[in-house]
């Protein structure tokens, strides 16, 4: 368990704006030195030259994360710039894609590569580096609620399922090498992700549809806007993440709101069981 952080390196995508900026201000508030990474190079200006002013020891790296040979350049850079790293947070995430009917192949890939294949790249890049200084340290995977219940059928909650599958599995398997995992399934928190379409890599183009044919979808993400609006201060989710790293929590929830509709996923579940319970299956 990482008790003292002081000192310590992090590497946190995503960190340009929202929750990895929340969890890059918190990590650095506690004496962490932060490597920032992000696609958007003016907001990881931003972000640095602001925590720079609180004397934080910060630097940034652009990459596409969804690229992996630009997540490895990252890695470069950072062992470059502090040495060695403990931490890494893979936060970066878009709200890409629609539900039936409205989904496409390039939403489906933008989607994937940003929120599931760059988790496994980072873990797979960083976990040999965290192993070979033999200090210890700690993964935190960003998924979201939408990883726990599944609202609907769209690329967003299967990469964010992913995530959470992809945790658990490594929390097990990464524990006898001394690397915690914990997975951050935030709720509504006052980000930027309704506007994940400003950093659509070229090569997804076809990913955001020019509008919306439904009024329906348009109503829908306006509430969404509207409930982001009035989220959770991404620095409060960075300072339950320092936490949970501190106490290597499995899971990190920012609010009891969804709580009983994953009790209702559970009940779900179990019914299923109860459908079969007492039968013998053929073999
Ligand atoms: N805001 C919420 O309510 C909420 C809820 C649950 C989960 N999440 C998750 O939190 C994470 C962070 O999102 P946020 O809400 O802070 O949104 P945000 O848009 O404010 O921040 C996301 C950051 O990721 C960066 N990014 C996007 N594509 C990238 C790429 N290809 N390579 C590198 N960086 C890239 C963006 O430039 C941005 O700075 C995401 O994984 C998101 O799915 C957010």
């Amino acid at each position: 368990m990482m008790k003292d952080l002081a000192g310590k390196t992090a590497f946190v995508t995503g960190a340009g704006s929202g929750i990895g900026l929340g969890i890059a201000t918190a990590l650095a508030q506690a004496g962490v030195k932060v490597m920032l990474c992000d696609i958007e190079e003016a907001a990881l200006a931003r972000a640095v030259e602001g925590l720079r002013q609180t004397n934080a020891d910060v630097d940034s790296v652009r990459a596409d994360v969804s690229l992996k040979a630009e997540l490895q350049s990252a890695a470069d850079a950072t062992i470059a710039r502090y040495g060695e790293v403990h931490i890494v947070v893979n936060n970066a995430g878009v709200g890409g894609g629609g539900g039936y009917g409205a989904w496409n192949d390039a939403a489906w890939s933008w989607t994937i590569g940003v929120n599931l294949m760059a988790v496994v790249w980072g873990v797979e890049i960083f976990g040999p580096l965290i192993e070979r200084h033999g200090q210890g340290g700690h993964i935190v995977n960003t998924a979201s609620i939408a990883g726990m219940i599944s609202g609907s059928g769209n690329a967003y909650n299967v990469t964010k399922f992913g995530v959470v599958a992809l945790s658990e599995g490594l929390r097990v398997e990464l524990a006898p090498r001394a690397i915690g995992v914990s997975v951050l399934c935030p709720g509504f928190i006052r980000t930027n992700i309704i506007d994940s379409a400003r950093n659509l890599p070229g090569r997804f183009a076809d990913a955001v549809p020019a509008r919306s044919p439904e009024a329906t979808s348009g109503q829908w993400l306006e509430q969404i806007r509207n409930r982001v609006d009035q989220g959770i201060d991404p620095l409060y989710v960075g300072e339950l993440v320092r936490e949970a790293i501190e106490n290597d929590w499995a899971y990190v929830f920012t609010d009891n709101e969804f709580e009983p509709f994953i009790e209702a996923r559970f009940a779900g579940i179990k019914r299923g069981f109860d459908n079969i319970r007492g039968r013998e299956p053929r073999r």
